[in-house]
């Protein structure tokens, strides 16, 4: 499963790749607010510091503004992919992008239904959120499972984007069921490595390791 870090915090960002934990990047208004930059500069030193998709979300929800921003944020780097919402309109300038040879995140997904739609329109992700569902009482993971079934029916390739997710635990069931990608908040990745008993037993390591007076280097 890819690793996409889903944040606007260039410096979590850097962490990260230098470790070569990660495969992309997604944001959204909610994160570019968080922020307190600018989107475009924003997304230019994003797509300066990482290789793979960089995902940068249109604001209008009209039509022509909507491709209008889609195409001026494709002019920032090659690796810009544009999030675009699961409208009608959001899936007219999915098609229309993608045929242009734009990568296209279609965000904001809750049923399997509507991945089949973005998939249709050429999207390259598809975003289903789970923690959202998860706050609903529905089972997030079961949306994924169900887009990983369908497109595996038809071979489609649109790849599964698991997105609004909150745990570790969230990052494992993502891929157990096989979601192609999964992007999570810097903290969230962080949290992966945690286990009580690594912590106990290198506490333990490093008591017995002062007693003996080992010394290495
Ligand atoms: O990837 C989508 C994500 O940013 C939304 O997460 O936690 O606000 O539902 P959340």
């Amino acid at each position: 499963m890819k690793f996409f870090v889903d944040t606007a915090d260039i410096d979590a960002i850097r962490e990260l790749n230098d470790l070569n934990m990660l495969d992309g990047v997604t944001t959204n208004p909610s994160l570019i607010l968080k922020s307190g930059r600018d989107i475009l500069e924003t997304t230019k030193a994003i797509c300066d510091v990482v290789e793979g998709p960089v995902s940068a979300e249109v604001v209008a929800i009209d039509f022509d503004q909507m491709l209008k921003e889609g195409k001026h944020l494709a002019t920032i780097a090659p690796n810009v992919c544009v999030k675009v919402p699961l409208t009608w309109e959001g899936l007219r300038v999915c098609k229309i992008l993608s045929d242009e040879g734009t990568k296209v995140n279609v965000t904001l997904c809750f049923s399997a239904n509507q991945a089949l739609l973005a998939a249709k329109a050429g999207a390259s992700f598809i975003s289903p959120f789970i923690g959202r569902l998860d706050d609903m009482n529905i089972d997030g993971m079961e949306l994924i499972q169900d887009i990983r079934t369908i497109y595996d029916n038809y071979d489609i390739k649109t790849e599964i984007l698991a997105a609004s997710i909150r745990t570790a635990n969230h990052m494992k069931e993502a891929a157990l069921i096989g979601a192609d990608v999964a992007t999570a908040p810097p903290k969230v990745i962080h949290d992966m490595i945690k286990h009580p008993l690594t912590q106990s037993g290198l506490d333990q390591f490093v008591k017995d390791a002062g007693e003996a007076g080992i010394k290495i280097a």
